[in-house]
């Protein structure tokens, strides 16, 4: 059996609340959140408004959850939606948008840069025509692949879709890490999309929860989505005060995550067989050559780092976040270093 994971760079979903977090979660007023009478849950909305500037806010569950209630939000049974083939809401989510709300994905390949193409956005448009389905949403997500979608494409994205009556909806799980290395705020990067879905949950450090933003009446609708899905939750101050620790001291600290896979991915980059991708923001992509993937891999493993290999052995996904400190980084270059003396 291997060891426990005591250096866990599977995914910044992997943090722990620590003690002040925890203790403002046991502080929490509460009230029934359902019949909004939360007033934590109903404070954090209204803060998220604010940061994000947007007229209204909802706190879901997770972010999967809170994708799906936009993308059933936008689109009627038989839409489409226009989205990237490694978009969480298309890959990564259970197929829950066709599944659950009669919606049909168009994927369009994401370039290196996680862009889509605005010449294959303009075609995958479809006419006015009862042979197709009616495309309504363009989805973009920010970052995506722990890269930053620029403020220059995102207008042009997002420009071309209004041309075409598309909205536009914004799965920025990860907005403030994007928002952190463009130097702009998250607002910004929210500004251009009808709604947007961003995770108290990932780099912030909180235990659950994601909030959707966008209008009134995109809200209103997706109250009543949240419900239909099971989503009301009751006393839901408990984790809604969590998310607000959260946005008051883990937003200025995920420079700390980006500087430290800054360092991880410059170390990594220098063994044989290691080809690393320079990062944006707090996620390295290492392809590991074919011969030592297993080797290396159990390695790893059996020193106690945990990677994702979600594309096999020779494909690694590293995260940094709260849970893994710059001295963190250096164990784990450490025992890195150790697999490849002799080698
Ligand atoms: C970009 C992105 N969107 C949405 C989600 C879904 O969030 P959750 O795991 O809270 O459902 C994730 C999860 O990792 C994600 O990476």
């Amino acid at each position: 059996m291997s060891p426990a994971i005591r250096y866990d760079f599977r995914s910044d979903t992997v943090t722990r609340p620590g003690p002040l977090m925890r203790a403002a979660m046991a502080a929490a007023e509460v009230g029934d959140d359902v019949l909004g009478d939360d007033p934590t849950v109903n404070r954090l909305e209204a803060i998220v408004c604010e940061i994000l500037g947007k007229e209204s806010a909802l706190f879901v569950s997770s972010g999967t959850q809170s994708n799906l209630i936009a993308l059933m939000s936008h689109c009627e049974r038989g839409d489409e939606y226009i989205v990237g083939q490694n978009a969480h809401c298309y890959r990564w989510e259970a197929g829950g948008a066709a599944a659950l709300g009669s919606i049909q994905p168009q994927p369009l390949t994401n370039q290196p840069d996680g862009t889509l193409s605005l010449a294959d956005i303009e075609l995958a448009v479809k006419p006015d025509d009862p042979h197709f389905a009616r495309s309504r949403l363009l989805a973009l997500e920010n970052t995506i692949g722990g890269k930053a979608l620029s403020l220059a494409y995102v207008d042009a994205a997002t420009s071309l879709a209004r041309r075409h009556g598309l909205s536009c909806h914004l799965d920025g799980a990860r907005v403030f890490n994007a928002a952190a290395v463009l130097g702009v705020p998250a607002a910004t990067l929210v500004a251009p999309f009808d709604s947007a879905s961003v995770c108290l949950s990932k780099g912030l450090g909180a235990p659950i929860g994601s909030m959707l933003v966008g209008s009134f009446p995109f809200i209103s609708r997706a109250r009543r989505l949240r419900k239909m899905l099971g989503g009301g939750m009751r006393q839901a101050g408990i984790m809604a005060a969590a998310g607000l620790y959260a946005l008051e001291h883990n937003v200025d600290r995920l420079e700390v995550d980006h500087t430290n896979a800054r360092i991880l991915a410059q170390g990594l980059s220098t063994f044989p067989g290691l080809t690393v991708s320079a990062p944006d923001t707090n996620i390295v992509f290492v392809n590991v050559a074919e011969e030592i993937a297993g080797v290396f891999s159990g390695h790893l493993a059996a020193h106690g780092i945990g990677v994702t290999s979600v594309y096999g052995t020779t494909q690694q996904r590293w995260v940094t976040h709260l849970d893994v400190s710059a001295d963190a980084v250096e164990a784990a270059l450490t025992i890195v270093r150790d697999f490849f003396v002799g080698r």
